[in-house]
């Protein structure tokens, strides 16, 4: 057998375990795990890492950059559903105007199979189960997650998934998607914390694979996201990449990425990162506000970004460390905020769910504050696609809002039509 490249280390005490355990989570001590990879193993120079990459340009996303994910993952383990390859949107002049941010882009990440982010952890996560050959897989959500996994899942034969949701806290859309691709699920009363302590349990007491973020193996595949994104720019670094945090694993992993490229001298300098909470559920933001204090979990309030509902965000500790390497900070916005900024994106034809909404009204407000300057890029990573959410556009639009595109209801006649365009007058 060829030598592994990956281990999982303890995030705290460093002890190591191999990614092959199926039912390791957490280091002994209670602490996460997060994956270690010897990628000095491939001799490769930051030109060849380079060359490497374009050369697997006709590859899905998470075969090129494999061997900064998972290099041990045999190839044909891999369970995809095309994930990846996500756009990057230039904002046209008139939304930069409105964000005060000349040099503004979205990656849209709603772009991919199952409409979330979710899909680059789990073409990750699901390739990985399929390797180990385990017969389940399960996690919490807050509906995208179950959605991905279900349909990753759905591809392989063998794999069941079971999901656990808290009853009434997702959109329809979302709680449709693991229910159509086959997935047990099941809808709690509770909150998505209150989920995610019970799958953690469940998978602690029975031969199931967890498949939330706490599994380091997702976060790995997370990692394509900014890698990708560098890619795309031609390896030239933003001044800011600004991402919605809830469970706080996209953060951390998008964080981790980068820092290997910059480790392996494939780029030579880093973007700041900055988090955006909502503030109805904003604990990493009080523990930033108070020089990166050791977590307060608190209750997550009711928000319209109801996927970052979150308030004792399992990769905390991840996420705190990669924001101070890069050098970054927290925002926090409100609903308003939130629906305000998603308004403008969604009227360029760039549908956006309101949990991007969160990191694009915090790239508004950190413009606003000043810790954004002026003449600074930003890139926002919009996290899943407007048409998961579409309840939270229909009262938008239909109430008195700032960027309300009121919806009209006339009678079948051509009269009344011409009336509601005004061409009578
Ligand atoms: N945006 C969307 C659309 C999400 O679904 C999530 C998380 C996030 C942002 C935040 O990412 O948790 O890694 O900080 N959704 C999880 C779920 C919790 O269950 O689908 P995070």
């Amino acid at each position: 057998m060829k030598e592994a490249k990956s281990k999982l280390v303890c995030l705290d005490c460093k002890k190591e375990y191999s990614p092959e355990e199926k039912t390791r989570f957490r280091c002994d001590c209670g602490e996460l795990l997060e994956v270690i990879s010897d990628f000095e193993s491939f001799n490769r120079s930051p030109e060849n890492w380079k060359k490497e990459f374009d050369s697997k340009k006709d590859e899905i996303a998470f075969l090129r950059y494999k061997d900064l994910l998972l290099p041990d993952l045999p190839e044909d383990k891999i369970v995809t559903l095309f994930e990846g390859d996500t756009p990057l949107f230039k904002a046209n002049h008139s939304l930069s105007e409105k964000f005060g941010i000349k040099d503004f882009s979205i990656k849209h990440e709603g772009m991919n199979p199952t409409l979330s982010f979710k899909d680059r952890g789990m073409v990750a996560g699901v390739s990985w189960a399929n390797h180990l050959g385990v017969d389940f897989v399960a996690c919490a959500s807050t509906g995208d997650t179950s959605a991905a996994m279900a349909a990753f899942a759905a591809q392989c034969p063998s794999l069941n998934s079971i999901v656990l949701l808290p009853e009434g806290k997702i959109s329809f859309e979302q709680l449709s998607q693991p229910i159509s691709s086959g997935a047990i699920t099941i809808g709690l009363q509770t909150d998505f914390d209150g989920a995610m302590k019970l799958v953690q349990e469940l998978t602690k007491k029975h031969p199931i694979y967890l498949l939330n973020s706490m599994n380091s193996i997702r976060i790995e595949g997370q990692k394509a996201i900014g890698i990708e994104l560098l890619h795309q720019m031609n390896w030239k670094i933003p001044d800011w990449i600004i991402v919605p945090v809830g469970n706080a694993g996209n953060v951390s992993a998008i964080g981790k990425g980068i820092r290997e490229l910059h480790d392996l001298g494939i780029i030579e300098k880093l973007p700041k990162l900055a988090g955006v909470e909502s503030e109805k559920a904003n604990p990493l933001y009080i523990s930033y506000k108070n020089d990166w204090a050791e977590l307060k979990p608190k209750k997550a309030e009711n928000t319209i970004a109801s996927a970052i509902q979150i308030g004792n965000p399992v990769s905390f500790k991840k996420a705190v460390r990669e924001l101070k390497h890069f050098n970054g900070v927290m925002e926090q916005v409100s609903d308003k905020e939130i629906m305000d900024a998603k308004a403008l994106v969604d009227a360029t034809g760039i549908p956006v769910c309101p949990n991007s909404g969160v990191a694009l009204a915090g790239a508004k407000k950190l413009r606003e504050n000043g810790k954004i300057k002026e003449d600074e890029s930003v890139v926002v990573i919009a996290t899943a696609h407007g048409n998961k959410f579409s309840q939270s556009i229909i009262d938008y639009h239909k109430g008195e809002n700032t960027y309300s595109n009121k919806p009209k209801s006339v009678k079948a006649d051509l009269l009344e039509i011409e009336n509601a365009l005004g061409l009578n007058q």
